[in-house]
């Protein structure tokens, strides 16, 4: 085995508790800035926030890192990837310029235009009057997206053109989501199972892991709000492996040229959001990192060390493949109130019972301990996701299944159907 490194993982929620419990896992050590209560159980968790760049900078120095991996998008689009290159820290994570594809919608519509790649069509607009009169060029009514980073909220998919249209008010009139909604894209709807696909470039070459699905509404049969991610499983029977080469081909290969040819080479993890229409596969939306919750299955269930990769992505020299990942699924435990306002400090009660469980992790995205008596508490909307694999799905959703049933705290809920699409024959 190579030697042992020292790893700085920049973020605190559920993805970044797997991500430090898989490094840890193969024998590094493992540094989470700012981390939270329960990856502090896997990993030494600094106060240094995400959102900080000179304090992550320092901490990196401080640390002596041999590896950085950024989680959140945030400080990807304010260029924490680029000060670190420049300080010669091999890192996980793209430049600000590639980060653009996550950061604005309207230049990742421009730039796949510009490729070649399938993705619907739409149109950006900038001005409230520019913007009714574009929803009514299209003939079913358009999904309204805020253009900037909106949290994973900027997005609304109507079923009226009156709602389009009331979409696009609350952007450029109401300043919803303050200039992150100042450029609005307006874009065909497409029909089709979302696939969310995770792929490791060094700039040149590339490495696809295991397609995931998220649930993103809150309720069961996908009703309700949208939410962060309320589940997730892997691998999806649904990506064949010729759909896997389709979009190598159609997809991935001219994603990552194009930005190589435009002088911004993707070093990192790109998620792509994909539509699988009748037509084919599209994309939705590019973001710049890992997902979450799909990081938290992927990782439990990879079948091969993860850390080898990362840092050979890094350092420019990764091996083209694909990273296999046994069936696995995550159930997310959301406190009452979320997504709206999610009721948090409540005591949390089982997580020893389910500690020794075979075949099941508990990711930790919003815990925290008491201040009097170090009990365990919740800390955000989204507290727990309890992660389980198998030889197959089905065993790994009823072990998650029988992990929830000893966990509890008031007003704690979750999606009931998390990967059971995937136990049927797919509808497409
Ligand atoms: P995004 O933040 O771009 O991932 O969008 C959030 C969600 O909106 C996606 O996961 C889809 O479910 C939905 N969505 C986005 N774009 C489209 C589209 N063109 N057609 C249908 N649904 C879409
Ligand atoms: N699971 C969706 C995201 O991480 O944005």
């Amino acid at each position: 085995m190579s030697k042992a490194k020292r790893i700085l993982i920049v973020g605190g929620g559920g993805r970044e508790h797997a991500l430090a419990w898989r490094c840890a896992h193969e024998g590094h050590e493992v540094h989470v800035a700012p981390g939270n209560a329960g990856i502090a159980l896997d990993a030494t968790c600094h106060a240094v926030s995400a959102g900080d760049i000179d304090g992550l900078l320092q901490l990196s120095m401080q640390l002596g890192v041999d590896l950085v991996v950024i989680g959140p998008e945030q400080p990807l689009v304010d260029g924490l990837a680029d000060r670190l290159h420049h300080l010669g820290v091999p890192t996980v994570g793209p430049s600000s310029a590639a980060a653009e594809l996550e950061g604005s919608k309207a230049a990742a519509k421009a730039f796949m235009a510009r490729h070649n790649i399938p993705t619907a069509a739409y149109r950006t607009v900038a001005h409230l009057e520019d913007g009714l009169a574009a929803v009514r060029s299209f003939e079913q009514p358009p999904v309204v997206k805020a253009s900037g980073l909106a949290g994973g909220k900027g997005v609304t998919v109507p079923d009226t053109m009156e709602e389009a249209e009331a979409a696009v008010r609350e952007c450029l009139d109401g300043g919803r989501f303050g200039t992150a909604g100042s450029t609005v894209v307006l874009e065909q709807r497409l029909y089709g199972q979302e696939v969310s696909l995770f792929v490791l470039s060094d700039g040149t070459n590339y490495m696809t892991m295991a397609a995931a699905q998220d649930h993103k509404r809150l309720l069961d049969g996908d009703k309700g709000p949208n939410t962060g991610g309320m589940g997730a499983y892997c691998p999806a029977p649904i990506f064949t492996s010729e759909l896997r080469e389709r979009v190598s081909r159609e997809i991935v290969a001219p994603t990552l040229a194009g930005l190589r040819g435009e002088g911004r080479p993707f070093v990192g993890v790109l998620f792509i959001g994909l539509m699988l229409t009748a037509q084919g596969p599209s994309v939705i939306e590019y973001n710049c990192r890992f997902g979450d919750p799909e990081t938290q299955p992927l990782l439990f269930g990879l079948r091969e060390p993860l850390v080898p990769h990362l840092a050979a992505l890094a350092s420019g020299q990764l091996s083209p493949g694909h990273l296999a990942c046994d069936p696995a699924v995550t159930v997310v435990l959301a406190s009452e109130g979320y997504p709206r306002s999610p009721v948090k400090g409540v005591a949390i009660r089982g997580l020893d019972r389910v500690a020794d469980m075979p075949g099941v992790k508990v990711f930790h995205a919003g815990t925290a301990r008491d201040d009097e008596d170090g009990k365990w508490i919740t800390a955000g909307g989204r507290v727990l996701g309890v992660c389980a694999k198998g030889n197959d799905l089905q065993t790994a959703i009823k072990r998650a299944y029988a992990a929830c049933e000893h966990l509890e705290f008031e007003g704690m809920h979750h999606r009931s159907d998390i990967g059971v699409r995937a136990l049927t024959p797919p509808l497409t």
